[in-house]
Parts: structure tokens; C-alpha cells; sequence
């Protein structure tokens, strides 16, 4: 764990606490030696990754971020009202930090931790943050969220408020979340707040436009993960061998993302050769929809009770506010 301490101040310190190459590389060739291909959906994000994400929360096929805005628009007084005072925001894969900006002004948090594993693109998001907010105190932490980690010391007398909008809780599997759940508990502590942004199941051609858009620009997002491992891990994917595939599985529920190889390869990847067959798929995302019932029975199971719940008029997203018990 190291702490930049040219950005450290009683106002701004950074956290680094992203996890070491070796232990990234382990976990690409586990992925990589299963029967069905498989890579978490955090290697989409380094930098390009981060600004790809924040150009398909534009496209007009992602509903996605309009609705979840929309509803953080209508009822954030309401959200504000159900807290205590003295929070302290901790944002789960904070990006852009765009949807907390629209907050900031109505929570009046003392603090704000947003955590992201793209590094370079949360620190300059951050540092824009207090540029534009100088009252806030704000301690970025870099940190693999699928993972326990230790909340910045400064805001240990706060009380927190998870905020994990997006929908990215999605992409664990079912049993996945709860175990996340459970350790936001822990992070939080009983009492703390967790206020969290779930996709609603719906239309399939709905959905399958939202991951699958004209402009392909969720097709370069998915390619996006080879250039990362490449440039990252020093590997030899050729991107043009690859294609982007996506598909509603009704079965599970779920958006599924898959990079197809489109001829027979091998691709090199620290000291391991990985074969592909042609027509082989690589499975880089989840995207799991839920019922609001279902998602509350979910966080019950992690032992939080649900304060409050809004959906819009289609009820195509939940906004939940969960507090730990
Ligand atoms: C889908 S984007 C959501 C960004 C933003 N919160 C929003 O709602 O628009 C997911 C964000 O989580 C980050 N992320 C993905 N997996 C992560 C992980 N395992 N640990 C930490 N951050 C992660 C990504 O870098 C990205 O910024």
C-alpha cells in the first residue's frame, strides 16, 4: 500500500492500493485456461477504457445513464432528506464522477472518496473534482472494488454512503453480489448508507441495442480489453482477429459480452500461449437485470434493509437506498 504524498493534504490524498501486475497476470491466465474463456469486466478500464465507457453514456441506444440521471434529478432532495449528517460519499467505480457532481450540491457530504482501478483517469478526475468543489475534502483511492479494502483514515469519524450507481453491480453473477454486498457492509459498517443504481429487466431488443450500438462504439469499449492486456501485460492479441459479440441470455437474465476470434490463433501472454479456435469466445461481461423484488430479496441476503426505492414511469431502472443492519 503507498501513499502519494505529493498529493497529500488535509483536503486531497491519494490512495494507492491497485493490485501488483503479478497477481493481475495470474488472474488473466485462470480466465484465460477455462473451458469458456473468461475476463473480468475491469480490464476494460484503463484510460481509453474510462473515456469509451463515458462516450456510450451518450450514445441514444444507452438508456442507461439518462434514466438513472433522470431519477437522481427528481428525487435527490428525497435522498438527502433519509440521511444523517456528516457523510462521507464513497463512490464504487467512480469514472467520471459525473453523476456524483449533479449530488454534491444537495448531499453536502463532508467528504468524498471515489474509488476506481483506472488509476491515471480517476486521479485527473478527481483533481477536476476539487477544482470545481474546494470545500470538499476528497481521497481518491485506486483499488480493485471486487476485493476487501481499507477506507482512507480521514473519514473514519464520517458516517459513509456507498454510492454504486451505473448498474455495475450487475456484472456479478447473483451470488457474486452478495458477497460484494456483504463486504460493502463491512466497509460501511452498520448504519452506513449504500445508495445503488440497478438496470430493470425489459424489452430485449431494448436491451440488446443498449450493448450493441450502431456507431461501435461498445464494439471498440469490448476490443478495448486486448489493447489493454496487450499494452499492460505485454501480450499479442491482434485486434483484427477479434469481433465484438453481444446477446440477451433470458435464461440468466443478463446482457452477455463476448469477444469472438474469428480464425484459429494463438496469442501470447506472459509465458503462456492460449490457443483459440475459429468461432472461439471470450467472455468479458455480465450485465444482470433485476426486478426491483429481486434485488431487494439480493441485498436482504447481505443483511441490508431497503429505506427507499424509486423507479420511472417504464420501469426500466431502481434507484435503491439500502442501509446497512
Ligand atoms: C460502468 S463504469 C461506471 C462509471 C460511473 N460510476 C457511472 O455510473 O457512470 C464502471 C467504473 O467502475 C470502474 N471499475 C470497474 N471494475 C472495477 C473494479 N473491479 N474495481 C474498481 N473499479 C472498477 C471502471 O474503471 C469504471 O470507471
Amino acid at each position: 500500500m503507498t501513499t502519494s504524498s505529493s498529493l497529500s493534504n488535509e483536503q486531497f490524498a491519494f490512495l494507492d492500493l491497485k493490485p501488483e501486475v503479478g497477481v493481475i497476470v495470474d488472474e488473466v491466465h485462470r480466465g484465460l485456461s477455462l473451458e469458456a474463456k473468461a475476463i473480468s469486466p475491469k480490464f476494460f478500464y484503463d484510460e481509453r477504457g474510462s473515456e469509451l465507457f463515458d462516450a456510450i453514456t451518450e450514445l441514444p441506444e444507452y438508456y442507461v445513464t439518462r434514466t438513472e440521471m433522470a431519477l437522481f434529478e427528481a428525487h435527490m432532495e428525497e435522498i438527502a432528506a433519509a440521511l444523517e449528517e456528516n457523510i462521507c460519499v464513497i463512490e464504487y467505480g467512480s469514472g467520471s464522477t459525473k453523476k456524483i457532481r449533479r449530488l454534491l450540491d444537495v448531499l453536502k457530504p463532508e467528504a468524498y472518496v471515489p474509488v476506481d482501478i483506472s488509476g491515471d483517469y480517476l486521479l485527473s478526475n478527481a483533481q477536476a473534482l476539487l477544482d470545481d468543489f474546494p470545500a470538499l475534502k476528497i481521497f481518491p483511492v485506486c483499488a480493485d472494488i471486487t476485493q476487501s479494502f481499507d477506507l482512507p483514515v480521514q473519514v473514519n469519524e464520517l458516517r459513509p454512503l456507498g454510492f454504486y450507481p451505473g448498474s455495475s453491480i450487475g456484472n456479478f453473477e447473483p451470488a457474486q453480489a452478495v458477497d460484494f454486498l456483504r463486504r460493502v457492509h463491512v466497509t460501511l459498517g452498520q448504519g452506513g448508507y449504500f445508495l445503488v443504481g440497478v438496470d430493470a429487466k425489459k424489452d430485449i431488443s431494448i436491451l440488446e441495442a443498449a450493448y450493441d450500438d450502431a456507431a461501435g462504439v461498445t464494439a471498440q469499449f469490448n476490443l478495448n480489453t486486448l489493447v489493454h492486456l496487450n499494452e499492460k501485460l505485454g501480450a499479442d492479441f491482434d485486434l483484427d482477429h477479434f469481433e465484438h459479440f453481444s446477446r440477451y441470455n433470458a435464461d440468466q437474465g443478463c446482457i452477455q459480452m463476448f469477444l469472438k476470434s474469428t480464425v484459429a490463433q494463438q496469442v501470447n501472454l506472459v509465458g503462456k500461449v492460449i490457443s483459440f479456435a475459429e468461432g472461439e469466445l471470450l467472455h468479458t461481461e455480465n450485465s444482470y437485470k433485476y426486478a426491483k423484488e429481486e434485488f431487494i430479496a439480493l441485498a436482504q441476503s447481505a443483511q441490508f434493509e431497503c429505506l427507499k426505492s424509486w423507479q420511472d414511469s417504464n420501469q426500466w431502472f431502481s434507484l435503491f437506498l439500502l442501509r446497512a443492519c
